[in-house]
């Protein structure tokens, strides 16, 4: 399963930029949430699932020290090429092997393949796992592309607002929040707040426009 899939993505990350990321736009949403979590420079990021490695590249950007971890080696010799001489540094990495011994002030997992299956709103395991790689004072990004209007889709499921919200309901302080990017690109780490999100998910199921699905966890003793 894991060997398919790091060869599926290893197809994928043949071409540059393969998921046609702008940095202009992806740049506020992160600084966004690195407010809204309180991370402070020089904070230690692990990055699960970094494909090509541009999601640790802003990290890095923003005064983090980022690793970037994926299964598919194509992808990571991506990320080397292009952002490893920016102080980012990737490994090829299983998180599943779970031999990380190291932990992180934030663990960042944005569309991680673990988290595509449909008993994602009662399957915690991969949570639980990721979280025992927080520090205590840490947190938990949990980052997800998903369209409010319709589960649709062959290779991706998309889950719901109350999936995900029934995923998380056991993790003490969890934040919820739902956006289009460009949201955090006009109004900073404001765009996460209550009236955002349901704003964001009005407009979603108007225009049947995708967004991220997001929970921030701070670890506490039901997630440790
Ligand atoms: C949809 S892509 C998302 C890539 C990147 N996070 C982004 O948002 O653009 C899913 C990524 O998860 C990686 N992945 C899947 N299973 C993994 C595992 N067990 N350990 C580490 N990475 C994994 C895949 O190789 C792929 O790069």
């Amino acid at each position: 399963m894991g060997q398919d899939k790091a060869a599926h993505y290893d197809l994928q990350y043949q071409k540059e930029n393969y998921f046609g990321y702008r940095e202009w736009l992806y740049d506020r949403y992160i600084a966004g949430l690195i407010d809204v979590s309180g991370l402070n420079p020089g904070a230690t990021v692990l990055d699960v699932g970094c494909g090509q490695g541009f999601f640790s590249y802003l990290f890095s950007k923003h005064g983090m020290v980022a690793h970037g971890i994926d299964i598919s080696e194509v992808g990571i010799r991506a990320a080397q090429r292009t952002y490893g001489h920016r102080g980012v540094s990737f490994s090829v990495a299983d998180i599943a092997s779970n031999n990380l011994l190291r932990q992180f002030d934030c663990v960042f997992a944005r569309g991680l393949s673990l988290y595509n299956r449909p008993d994602f709103s009662d399957n915690i395991e991969v949570t639980k796992s990721l979280l025992r790689l927080v520090k205590p004072t840490g947190v938990l990004m949990f980052l997800y592309y998903s369209n409010c209007s319709s589960k649709r889709s062959d290779s991706w499921r998309y889950h719901s607002w109350s999936e995900l919200q029934s995923h998380f309901r056991q993790f003490q302080g969890a934040r919820f929040y739902f956006s289009f990017k460009i949201d955090t690109f006009l109004f900073g780490r404001y765009a996460f707040t209550k009236l955002g999100t349901q704003i964001n998910m009005l407009m979603s199921k108007v225009t049947r426009k995708g967004g991220d699905l997001i929970c921030l966890v701070n670890k506490s003793p039901a997630g440790s």
